[in-house]
């Protein structure tokens, strides 16, 4: 068949390079993809956004299947889109409908829709313009640290974690009056501060049956030692030594479960990952977020752990029979290792040759492009996050010092990775 994947980063880079070695893919494309997954396929010129001009590429390329990466095509509907126009109704997508993808695209939709299942969260309260005076003393009598979460997509900084109630009471006001994130923060979400080690559980769903995939660390912060700010994540580690069996069936019978129960009881059409933000205290699972999609770079630690044909898999999630597939994992350790542009995640300029990728060591790890293009036979920097190498090793500090020489390889001007991923762990 032929497959359209939707996205540009390291995660669709590992998705290319997974269904590229599918005998089931015939003629893969990336739309708009990178330097990276045009080693893998075809890419187009099309952004992840613009549904009439997809739709056009999949008829003039013939297109079976499409599978979305990030979640703003999952939330703007394209799932339905696809579904309900008579030229691309025979193309599966796999991701959730534009109803279900609300689990990601509004934290007070998530937050209701986990009160009704009965699935383990913060307390929460919600608020907006109309009821700020309530979220006023809602706030006053909050035990601290306290989290505001923007309800909306806001590219990751929607999330604010208030250490004194003066500083929940401005940021509250800057978001429902002055607009501090846009439409996307006129709801606030005001929930409890979990404590533990955070977590990343996925799952491929076909609305009936589920598949555990392997799980996932990412590293968040930009600094070593997880220090400064909040980055779209800066590495990431599979498998985590603190998961074990028991954990992982707590997790499936109170979390996974009631979600995809919940989900069919509301009628949310849902083919596709789910990924579940997890806090882990003292073996008591809770849900931090759900995102409707695979995360960046996690997915570069998962997809290169399983074994299974990735189509195979996709296939059996449009046909709802994924309760026939075993999933048979890599039992060694991953380390993924992102590097990005000096001065990331404030300013950083873009356009800068990268060099030393033809280097054979990288051979013994996987190159994963994250923000990169070709120019004038050049691989030049396009983003913040711009490559992330991926390691094997018998340990997580093996794999992570592994994928540490060989970011150590590569030269850009202004290049940065933490040296630190996977430091808590042997
Ligand atoms: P989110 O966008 O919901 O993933 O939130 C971003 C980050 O904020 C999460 O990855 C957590 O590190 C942190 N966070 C969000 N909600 C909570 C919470 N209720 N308690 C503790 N940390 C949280
Ligand atoms: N790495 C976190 C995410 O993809 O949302």
């Amino acid at each position: 068949m032929n497959i359209l994947l939707i996205g540009s980063g390291g995660r669709e880079h590992a998705f290319a390079w997974k269904l590229s070695q599918s005998k089931l893919c015939n003629k893969l494309f990336i739309a708009p993809g990178n330097a990276g997954t045009a080693l893998c396929g075809t890419n187009l010129p099309v952004a992840v956004n613009d549904f009439e001009l997809l739709a056009s590429a999949c008829t003039s390329n013939q297109v079976d299947m499409i599978l979305v990466g990030p979640e703003e095509p999952l939330v703007k509907g394209i799932y339905d889109f696809f579904k309900n126009n008579e030229a691309t109704k025979h193309i599966a997508v796999i991701g959730p409908s534009k109803a279900a993808a609300q689990l990601e695209g509004s934290k007070a939709f998530a937050k209701a829709f986990m009160k009704r299942h009965n699935i383990p969260t913060a307390a929460y309260g919600e608020f907006t313009a109309e009821n700020y005076a309530a979220g006023v003393e809602y706030l006053k009598g909050h035990s601290l640290p306290v989290v505001l979460k923007a309800d909306g997509l806001a590219s990751g900084k929607g999330v604010l974690i208030c250490k004194s109630n003066l500083e929940a009471l401005s940021e509250f006001e800057l978001m429902l009056h002055q607009l501090k994130f846009g439409d996307a923060g006129k709801k606030v979400v005001v929930e409890e501060f979990l404590n533990g080690i955070e977590l990343s559980i996925f799952v491929l769903t076909d609305g009936e049956n589920y598949l555990l995939l392997p799980e996932a660390k990412d590293y968040k912060r930009i600094g070593e030692g997880d220090t400064g700010l909040n980055t779209g994540g800066m590495g990431a580690v599979s498998p985590l030594p603190f998961v074990d069996e028991a954990f992982l069936q707590k997790v499936k019978e109170i979390i996974i479960e009631p979600t995809i129960a919940g989900l069919k009881k509301d009628q949310l059409e849902y083919k596709g990952f789910i990924f579940f933000g997890l806090m882990n205290d003292n073996g008591e699972p809770k849900v931090i977020e759900y995102n409707c999609r695979m995360g960046d770079p996690e997915t570069e630690v998962v997809i290169p752990r399983i074994k299974n044909d990735l189509v195979e898999l996709l296939i059996a999630t449009t046909q709802q029979k994924l309760h026939e597939i075993t999933i048979d994992t890599d039992n060694r350790s991953v380390a993924a290792v992102v590097a990005v542009s000096g001065g990331y995640p404030g300013d950083f300029k873009t356009g800068i040759p990268v060099l030393g990728l033809d280097n054979e060591v990288f051979q013994s790890s996987l190159m994963f492009h994250s923000a990169t293009k070709i120019k004038k036979d050049e691989v030049v920097t396009t983003g913040g996050r711009v490559l992330v190498v991926t390691s094997f090793g018998n340990t997580i500090s093996e794999a992570a010092e592994h994928s540490n020489y060989m970011l150590e390889q590569l030269y850009f001007e202004g290049i940065y990775f933490r040296s630190d991923i996977g430091y808590e762990f042997e």
